[in-house]
């Protein structure tokens, strides 16, 4: 059965059958419903049903709190339609970039760190693959599983797209990233995807929050704003572990040294002596926090382990005052998360 959603305020409306998603519908009918995992996890889908019913499917119940449901909303990637429905949501701009499957051959695999390999894709030369900086692919597994990763480069450095894959011990897709692979070995994949892009029409200051390889969006997000010549003062929090986990600490020094309006803070949470850390400790969205008392008239853009991404969304809401709506985030799943 088919039933009709309707955007509100857009007016934009698109069929959806009623095993399909909402979210999946949208994307079918080239309607911009904001979303990131596509898998109930990150609430980047999250939004309200104005009229008609659903059904909610499978999701994390931290992302959305029994509350959230009870005041009428969802995350469109995972609810069904049982009638028509309209739901009151924020579009954005998705039209002039379609998601396509497409193979790939693995150009080059180079180790960033001890458990970071960045793999640059050649696309085919006869179609054209677009995407924004901040955007993911999905590799498309022989068992029929999907593994999720953001492009680190922004679209106009390079005909290739790059990578940052941290390996997982005992995930299938990092083992053999880290072992078997090699260059010119053909990966299908799926992309481009998600909505985690730099909000241009804004003149806000940018804050931009990384974990881990967590950096590989963020680093696209800040090499398209410097391509744009944009001047809008950003202010780069990228944590590990280790000093070791910042795998391109010496790009970002370049940037600050560079780039006006730019400063780069990393923030290291378990250094030991021998790493002879001399900067900021603990955790990294804490650091945002410490410095940026209001972030009212600021916009975050957040990547990296739920647990930092979710901190942050709740304490720069929460206590410095952050509008929701200006959090923008992408919080990658592990493959034991997905296994
Ligand atoms: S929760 Fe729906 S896209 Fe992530």
């Amino acid at each position: 059965m088919t039933f009709q959603v309707t955007v509100s305020p857009s007016g934009h409306h698109f069929d959806c059958n009623s095993d399909e998603t909402i979210l999946a519908a949208a994307l079918r009918a080239n309607v911009g419903l904001p979303h990131g995992c596509k898998n109930g996890a990150c609430g980047a889908c999250k939004g309200k049903i104005l009229t008609g019913q659903t059904v909610l499917g499978k999701h994390q119940e931290k992302t959305l709190t029994a509350d959230e449901a009870q005041q009428g909303l969802s995350l469109f990637c995972c609810t069904t339609p049982l009638s028509d429905v309209t739901i009151e949501v924020r579009e954005v701009e998705v039209g002039e970039f379609p998601s396509k499957k497409l193979p790939t051959r693995v150009a080059k695999i180079e180790k960033l760190s001890h458990d970071v390999m960045q793999i640059d894709l050649q696309l085919p030369a006869t179609e054209k693959f677009a995407y924004r900086a901040g955007q993911y692919i999905e590799f498309l597994l022989r068992d029929g599983k999907r593994r999720s990763y953001s492009m680190a480069n922004a679209p106009h450095t390079s005909d290739q797209i790059s990578l940052h894959i941290r390996h997982m011990p005992g995930g299938l897709f990092t083992d053999q990233v880290f072992s078997t692979m090699k260059e010119r070995d053909i990966l299908r994949i799926e992309g481009p995807q998600g909505t985690f892009f730099l909000r241009e029409e804004s003149d806000k200051p940018i804050v931009l929050l990384a974990s881990g390889t967590g950096f590989a969006p963020i680093k696209a997000l800040i090499e398209h704003a410097i391509e744009q010549k944009m001047t809008r003062p950003m202010t780069l929090y990228w944590g590990g572990r280790r000093p070791a986990d910042l795998y391109m600490h010496r790009l970002c020094l370049d940037w600050a040294a560079s780039v006006p309006g730019f400063r780069y803070i990393p923030v290291i949470s378990d250094a030991l002596p021998e790493d002879n850390w001399s900067g900021r400790t603990g955790f990294v969205h804490r650091a945002v926090l410490d410095d940026f008392s209001d972030l009212s008239g600021t916009q975050v853009y957040a990547c990296g382990a739920p647990i930092v991404v979710d901190s942050a969304k709740r304490d720069f809401v929460g206590t410095a005052g952050l509008p929701a709506e200006e959090f923008y985030a992408d919080s990658f799943i592990s493959e034991a998360d997905l296994a």
